[in-house]
């Protein structure tokens, strides 16, 4: 049974001890940022901040590690990738929500919208303002009505207006683009506070032509329930804690950034649209969320990684189906560094994925092909492949002016290069046995256990 809504995971979260309420006052300046960012490198539970200045609690760290992310699918390490995988194979469609909505029970439109009451924190001392980092936002293809769900960021520039970032190749940026090309308004909604399985199938990589709401129930299990908006016709997750809607207005460009990003660098300020916001809706005792992004490891790498590798896998096995697992570091920001295990049927396969991977979505610089007895998980295991099964001149090789990620801070007008290493033991080539210790997985040791 999937969570029913936020408040359903806060409940599983609270009885294992993975939910801690911050009682005494916290500053959204700065303050939430520093809990968040000390909490994450001791891999802590999500903190709950009650006392935040404003009459809304707020919930962050949800997505902080990987343990509560396996708390999130119901899942373990084992079996979490054939989870996801099942789910995206098995789509299914949302339904309408039968009655009044709670994500409406409070509808605020007109003088009464004004986003400065939400517990908006700032997170680096170097970004433009309170941004809200854990929205979800809906918005329909201008051409085709098919909806799109993904992260994007809000800069809070006053009470009815935020400052909107899109990367070009995303699905927000090229509903945007086309709503100007038509000059038709594009509405949407910033979806707060839901089942966490919604805000993982976000991250899940799905051609333009996806209702993201068929990934999201497939991912569910059980179908997503919608509710029309209430000032356009936009539909949105009924049970959600907070809704903000908008319409994009481009001819309104304004000062936007900075914002410590997923890269571990500040994105530099520049003129961009702005949502002018049409409505807020919300639960009665709404809770907030917010969300740390900025150097790696933050939530934002938590968020993407599993939907990540599971959508690049499912891609490449099409391909070469003897590829056994595929990892995408957090420290290269879920994008830069790839390792895949897998075993080459040919001379010159591991190439061939090599150079798959480089031309997916993700735009990495590093992808490393490695046999499947090395443990892709664990850093030491990879550099050992690199270090004793790679003769350098004829197993790593540069491609020229492949396109970087739009907020890398360094690259050569958009364009950087990629660097394949072919780690696996050369093909058809006798090669030395493993001198590993036989059987000292299972050997019975209980006098290092430790009283574990
Ligand atoms: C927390 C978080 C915040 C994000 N913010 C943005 C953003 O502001 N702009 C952007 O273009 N992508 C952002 N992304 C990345 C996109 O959400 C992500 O790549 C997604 O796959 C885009 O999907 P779509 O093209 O289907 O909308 C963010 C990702 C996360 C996890």
């Amino acid at each position: 049974m999937p969570y029913k809504d936020l408040r359903a995971f806060l409940s599983t979260l609270r009885q294992s001890g993975e939910l801690v309420d911050i009682t005494r006052p916290i500053a959204l300046q700065y303050d939430v940022a520093k809990a968040l960012a000390k909490n994450s490198s001791v891999e802590g539970p999500a903190l709950m901040f009650k006392d935040n200045g404003t009459e809304f609690p707020l919930v962050a760290g949800l997505y902080g590690n990987r343990r509560l992310a396996l708390i999130a699918f119901e899942s373990t390490e084992d079996t979490i990738h054939d989870r996801v995988a099942k789910g995206i194979d098995t789509p299914i469609a949302p339904v309408d929500f039968d009655g009044p909505a709670p994500c409406q029970e409070i509808v605020l439109t007109g003088d009464d919208i004004d986003l400065t009451k939400l517990p908006v924190p700032t997170y680096s001392p170097k970004d433009g303002g309170p941004y809200i980092t854990a929205g979800i936002v809906v918005s329909e293809d201008p051409d085709t009505d098919v909806p799109d769900i993904g992260n994007y960021r809000f800069q809070l520039h006053d009470a009815h207006t935020l400052g909107v970032f899109s990367a070009p190749n995303h699905r927000f940026g090229k509903n945007i683009a086309k709503a100007v090309a038509r000059k038709v308004p594009l509405h949407g909604a910033i979806v707060i506070g839901v089942d966490p399985i919604i805000a993982y199938s976000c991250q899940v990589q799905s051609g333009d032509a996806t209702n993201d709401w068929f990934v999201a129930g497939g991912l569910r299990g059980e179908p997503v329930e919608l509710v029309k908006a209430v000032t356009s016709t936009l539909k949105v997750p009924a049970h959600a804690e907070f809704i903000i809607e908008f319409v994009v207005d481009s001819d309104d460009q304004r000062v936007e950034g900075p914002l410590g990003e997923y890269t571990g660098y500040y994105t530099p300020a520049s003129l961009k649209p702005t949502a002018k916001v049409t409505a807020i809706t919300h639960r009665r005792d709404a809770i907030f969320q917010g969300l740390l992004t900025g150097k790696p490891i933050t939530e934002n790498h938590v968020l993407k990684q599993i939907p990540f590798e599971v959508s690049i896998l499912r891609q490449l096995r099409a391909q070469f189906p003897t590829i056994s697992d595929l990892s995408i570091t957090s420290s290269g920001g879920v994008q830069t560094y790839v390792v895949i295990a897998m075993a080459p049927r040919y001379e010159g396969e591991a190439r061939h994925a090599i150079l798959a991977a480089m031309a997916s979505n993700l735009h990495p610089k590093w992808v490393v092909v490695v046999d499947p007895d090395i443990d892709i998980r664990k850093s030491s295991e990879v550099e050992w492949a690199m270090s004793f099964r790679v003769k350098p001149r004829e197993d790593v090789f540069v491609v020229d002016r492949t396109a970087t990620a739009p907020l890398d801070p360094y690259t050569d007008g958009g364009y950087s290069s990629s660097v394949g290493i072919d780690a696996t033991r050369p093909f058809g080539v006798e090669f030395p046995d493993v001198s590993e210790v036989p059987d000292w997985r299972s050997f019975d040791l209980p006098e290092i256990s430790r009283g574990k």
